[in-house]
């Protein structure tokens, strides 16, 4: 029983202005209205029809009314949606997950998926996620790994051990993780070539998962219980309860389990994974015209190329420029390098600590 569990907990603050605390990017359209949110392409991925049980969704309750629209859009039923009354990183999100998915089936194996992620060939992931359970059942903790083609440092890097007994030339052990390392480490991991990036997608059964939890953070395993048994049924969300899941340490999964676990086991995937963590990257998949640029909205641009524009209002013009971001809002303007769009989020923050 493969449950599906969509985290949607944060707040892309790199693809500011339009990403906002109160509207993140999961549920922005971004390059139609006609194509759905990212979170609505995570819900459609791994579907009820393809032998996949009911989702699983998790997310701050500021975004409850969000996430229920688009899982009407949908006509998902979910097993549940869980609101997290304060934030509190992915790994007691994934507990409280596994042990809602374990009443439902003790034979539950979670399906993990971030909510902001592009991929693009949904039967090969499918194929890819029953695959992994069956890895995942024989007590390993499943990861996905991506190749990676640059030292970046905002991502988990994996180190491919021997392959896995059964699994031969599909599944490899994990022989070490490591969590954003810097710069330096990330590019003598890639000289290596012995690596994957971590997709933050994730199989585990959750029996397995909850067992390694209570030995490597038995106080993230009792704040999810307590916040489970306090929670109350609401209107179709799950609402945790406060003052016990506020007691969870804050800390990702990544941190708190996969770096320390000798359990884990890396599936290379290749699927077109995106994570879309900056404009870059959104203009990476995104449909583009012959000069490369993205335009969306009123834009006259002028010997100008490989940009990604976003109006809402104005009409955008541009002469002899290449590699920008302009993303223009009724109250914000972002124009920005290219190239230099993972520093978005030093805007975000100058602009929190001048509020
Ligand atoms: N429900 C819930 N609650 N979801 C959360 C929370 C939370 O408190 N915090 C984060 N999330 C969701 C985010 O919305 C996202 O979909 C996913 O969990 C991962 O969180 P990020 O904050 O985006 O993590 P990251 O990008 O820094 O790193 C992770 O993803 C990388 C790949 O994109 C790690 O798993 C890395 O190892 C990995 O390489
Ligand atoms: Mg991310």
């Amino acid at each position: 029983d493969i449950f599906p569990v969509i985290l949607s907990g944060g707040s892309g603050t790199r693809l500011w202005p339009l990403s906002r605390s109160m509207y993140p990017k999961q549920f922005i359209r971004f390059f139609n209205s006609q194509n759905g949110s990212f979170l609505s392409a995570a819900l459609g991925r791994l579907q009820q029809s393809s032998g996949f049980k009911a989702p699983i969704l998790l997310c701050n309750n500021d975004h409850r009314f969000l996430i229920r629209e688009e899982v009407e859009r949908l006509g998902i039923d979910p097993l549940a949606i869980i609101l997290e009354p304060v934030a509190r990183n992915t790994a007691p999100a994934i507990a409280v997950a596994a042990l809602v998915a374990l009443e439902a089936s003790p034979k539950a194996t979670l399906a993990v998926m971030p909510s902001d992620h592009v991929v693009k060939d949904d039967a090969v992931f499918a194929a890819a996620v029953k695959r992994a359970a069956e890895v995942a059942a024989t007590g390993k903790l499943v990861l996905f790994g991506i190749k990676p083609n640059e030292p970046h440092t905002g991502y988990g890097y994996i180190k491919q051990g021997s392959a896995l007994e059964g699994f031969e030339g599909q599944a490899f052990a994990v022989d070490s993780f490591a969590e954003k390392p810097d710069r330096a480490t990330a590019e003598t991991y890639l000289a290596a070539g012995d690596r994957f990036w971590n997709s933050g997608i994730f199989v585990l059964n959750a029996r397995t998962f909850l067992n390694e939890i209570e030995r490597l953070q038995p106080d993230i395993l009792q704040a999810a219980r307590a916040a489970l048994a306090g929670a109350k049924e609401d209107l179709g969300f799950l609402r945790l309860d406060k003052a016990a899941f506020a007691t969870a340490p804050n800390i990702s999964v990544d941190y708190a389990v996969m770096e320390k676990t000798g359990a884990a086991a890396v599936l290379p995937l290749n699927v077109g994974w995106n994570d879309v963590g900056s404009w870059a990257s959104l203009w990476d998949i995104a449909p583009r015209d012959a000069a490369g640029n993205f335009v969306k909205g009123d834009a006259i641009l002028e010997d100008t190329s490989d940009c990604f524009i976003h109006s809402e209002k104005a009409i955008v013009s541009t002469i002899g420029v290449k590699d920008l971001v302009i993303v223009d809002t009724p109250d914000a303007l972002l124009v920005a390098d290219k190239n230099r769009t993972q520093d978005v989020s030093k805007i975000v923050q100058r602009l929190r600590s001048s509020n």
